[in-house]
């Protein structure tokens, strides 16, 4: 028997610090924030994806009054972004919040684990690590790749 750890690399940054294609991302999601359809939770989430064919797609939750019905942005974005241009890969994904007053999160929101899921599955077509920027109002954190948001991941069928 052997201990080991999983350690996932995070950059934190304000978003002055971020690269210019990061903020444009990062303004992107948060633009989306206001396409979001959360009449019950009252929680808007936005996501937008940086394609390597340069195009950037983006999402917004979609609630259902039948509540499990709904989409996070994170999926709603990454289903969109493949059915519109199945042959490119995936590069970023930016994700913004805002809360019941409308104001942003301070604190960035992390893709619940089914996006988590579904997202690994296009960093898996990417073949190649997808970035993920977890937006606040005060900071946002950096992930390197989506498996580093879902370690022991279940990927495929020995
Ligand atoms: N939500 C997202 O869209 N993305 C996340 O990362 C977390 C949660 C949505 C689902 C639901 O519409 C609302 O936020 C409250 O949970």
């Amino acid at each position: 028997m052997k201990d080991t750890e999983i350690i996932i690399p995070v950059k934190v940054a304000a978003y002055e610090e971020l690269e210019a294609s990061d903020r444009r991302l990062v303004d992107l999601a948060r633009e989306a924030t206001h396409r979001s359809y959360a009449p019950y939770s009252r929680f808007r989430v936005g996501a937008a994806i940086l394609l390597d064919n340069g195009e950037t797609i983006t999402g917004a939750n979609q609630e259902n009054v039948a509540y499990p019905s709904g989409t996070c942005a994170e999926r709603t974005a990454c289903y969109y972004a493949h059915a519109t241009y199945p042959e490119a890969k995936f590069v970023t994904i930016a994700v913004a919040a805002r809360d019941t007053d409308g104001k942003e999160v301070a604190q960035p929101i992390a893709p619940c684990g089914a996006c988590r899921q579904a997202l690994l599955e296009y960093e898996t077509l990417a073949g190649h690590d997808v970035r993920v920027i977890l937006t606040g109002a005060k900071e946002m954190f950096i992930l390197p790749s989506v498996k580093s948001l879902l370690p022991f991941a279940f990927t495929e069928f020995d």
